[in-house]
């Protein structure tokens, strides 16, 4: 397998993420009214997987190595517009634990930002994962030999280990506090 393999299967959970946004978004226009529950899942799904594990392997071992790399202008071009939609969507979803905080101590006028968020959030994902899985992915894969994209695969699997023991001690750490 190549290593953006388990890259473009992230993004297909990303996507399922995604839509079932876009259903809550639905409901929360029609009953004016917000679940924080849901909004607790989704930011911690965006924050945990899709930034965390999935942006973790982009840009800590993928893009990292392509810096070593002679690239071509285009893809030095693609590599940081993504590096900065990464940036861009952090910070997209900061505002949204903000707004949502709001909401539970009663700041009901803070529903519409709510829904602006979300929208710019399940648009951005789909335009962001369609730019890698059809412009960037496949083709920087030429500048890796074949021992060096097994070497990555295996990094990536070592990256993903890793997380789930900090993932639980983060849990405990949470009920702590
Ligand atoms: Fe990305
Ligand atoms: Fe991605």
């Amino acid at each position: 397998m190549m290593p953006i393999g388990p890259l473009m299967k992230e993004h297909r959970l990303i996507e399922k993420m995604i839509q079932l946004m876009q259903n809550e978004i639905k409901k929360i226009k029609k009953h004016n009214k917000v679940n924080p529950l849901f909004i607790d899942i989704a930011v911690d799904f965006i924050r945990f997987y899709a930034d965390k594990t999935h942006h973790g392997k982009e840009e800590d071992i993928l893009f990292r190595d392509l810096e070593q790399k002679q690239l071509s202008p285009n893809h030095t071009k693609i590599m940081e517009e993504l590096v900065e939609e990464h940036v861009w969507a952090r910070i997209r979803v900061g505002k949204l634990v903000d707004a949502k905080n709001q909401y539970t101590k009663g700041k009901s006028e803070v529903v519409d930002q709510i829904i602006n968020l979300m929208t710019e959030l399940t648009e951005f994902y789909p335009k962001h994962i369609e730019k890698e899985d059809k412009h960037f992915f496949i083709p920087v894969m030429k500048y890796f030999n074949q021992e060096e994209q097994e070497r990555m695969l295996q990094e990536f699997w070592d990256f993903d280990k890793s997380l789930i023991h900090e993932r639980y001690e983060q849990v405990i750490e949470n009920l702590k506090n």
